[in-house]
């Protein structure tokens, strides 16, 4: 068992931090790199990116947004508790050079797998400016992690709760008109990742995303995971999760991740109903 060794909600109990105990996964862990979780015996293999780690207490630590079935079941484990397999680190880990200016754009629960990138970033050296957005203020997670681990922070939010109204492609724009930028990295919704792929495209700045297709094996196995990348067929959970953003079939990322929606919602429906939600 992995045990749970302290929990945090956020967002009203939507998102919630989970710190294992996975001293093997805390030793060889990069950022970029996610595991597969799995509650009990007969539950979902669930891929989550390892969103922070500290080798000395043996720990992870993973940020989940509760959307359906498997996600709610991880919700009811309490400090003390533990998941049944923790599997990982799996995909490759983010190739991280000093570039110069990197540009860090997360919306979301993206910002969770966003962070560990954003400080190795700056751990090696390059200015690191940072753009986090969510719908609305309570819905934003990690700005003080992130702040801490960028030379710049700009916070956005959909309504204009917090930060400046808008979506993070608009704040992005401005970066991009006003600075020399050498690589932008955009983990969030997919089509967050598609708009700020196009933009980027046109200022000619290279743009890598974190992909989040549907994932059974994690292993290169299943072929679940695939996505178009170019004229190719990628496996997400070995070639990547993270990929050419200017390449990326978005659409095609879209309509696969819709697949089992019928399924997924009877899921939860029957789930909610069992345990009286
Ligand atoms: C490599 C990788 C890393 C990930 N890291 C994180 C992370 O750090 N934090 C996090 O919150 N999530 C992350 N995800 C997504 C997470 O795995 C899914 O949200 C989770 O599997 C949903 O399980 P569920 O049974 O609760 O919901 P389901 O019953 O599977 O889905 C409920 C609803 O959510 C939608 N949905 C399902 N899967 C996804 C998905 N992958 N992306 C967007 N919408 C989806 C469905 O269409 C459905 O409407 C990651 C996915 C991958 C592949
Ligand atoms: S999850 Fe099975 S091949 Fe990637």
């Amino acid at each position: 068992m992995f045990k749970i060794v302290d929990r945090k909600e956020m967002a009203d109990g939507t998102i919630i931090m989970n710190e294992i105990e996975a001293p093997r996964i805390a030793a060889k862990a990069r950022p970029g790199q996610f595991v597969i979780l799995k509650a009990n015996e007969t539950g979902e293999r669930i891929p989550l990116t390892i969103s922070d780690l500290d080798t000395e207490k043996g720990t992870i630590e993973v940020i989940y947004m509760v959307i359906g079935k498997s996600t709610a079941l991880f919700k009811e484990l309490g400090v003390g508790d533990g998941y049944q397999d923790v599997i990982g680190p799996l995909g490759k880990p983010t190739d991280i050079e000093k570039l110069g200016h990197v540009v860090c754009v997360g919306g979301g629960t993206g910002v969770a797998v966003l962070f560990p990138i954003t400080r190795g970033f700056k751990n090696a050296g390059n200015k690191v400016t940072s753009i986090i957005g969510a719908r609305t203020k309570d819905l934003l997670i990690l700005e003080d992690k992130m702040k801490a681990a960028s030379d710049e922070l700009r916070v956005c939010t959909d309504d204009g709760s917090y930060g400046t109204k808008g979506f993070v492609t608009e704040a992005l724009k401005d970066v991009l008109e006003n600075t020399k930028v050498d690589l932008v990295v955009a983990i969030g919704p997919v089509p967050m990742m598609k708009f700020v792929s196009k933009l980027t495209q046109e200022y000619n700045v290279k743009t890598l995303v974190s992909l989040n297709p549907i994932m059974i094996d994690g292993t290169g196995m299943c072929g679940c995971c695939r996505v178009s990348v170019g004229d190719e067929t990628k496996f997400a959970c070995v070639d990547g999760p993270e990929f050419d953003g200017h390449q990326v079939d978005f659409d095609g990322l879209m309509q696969r991740l819709r697949a089992y929606e019928e399924e997924e919602k009877k899921a939860y429906d029957e789930y909610c109903a069992a345990v009286g939600q």
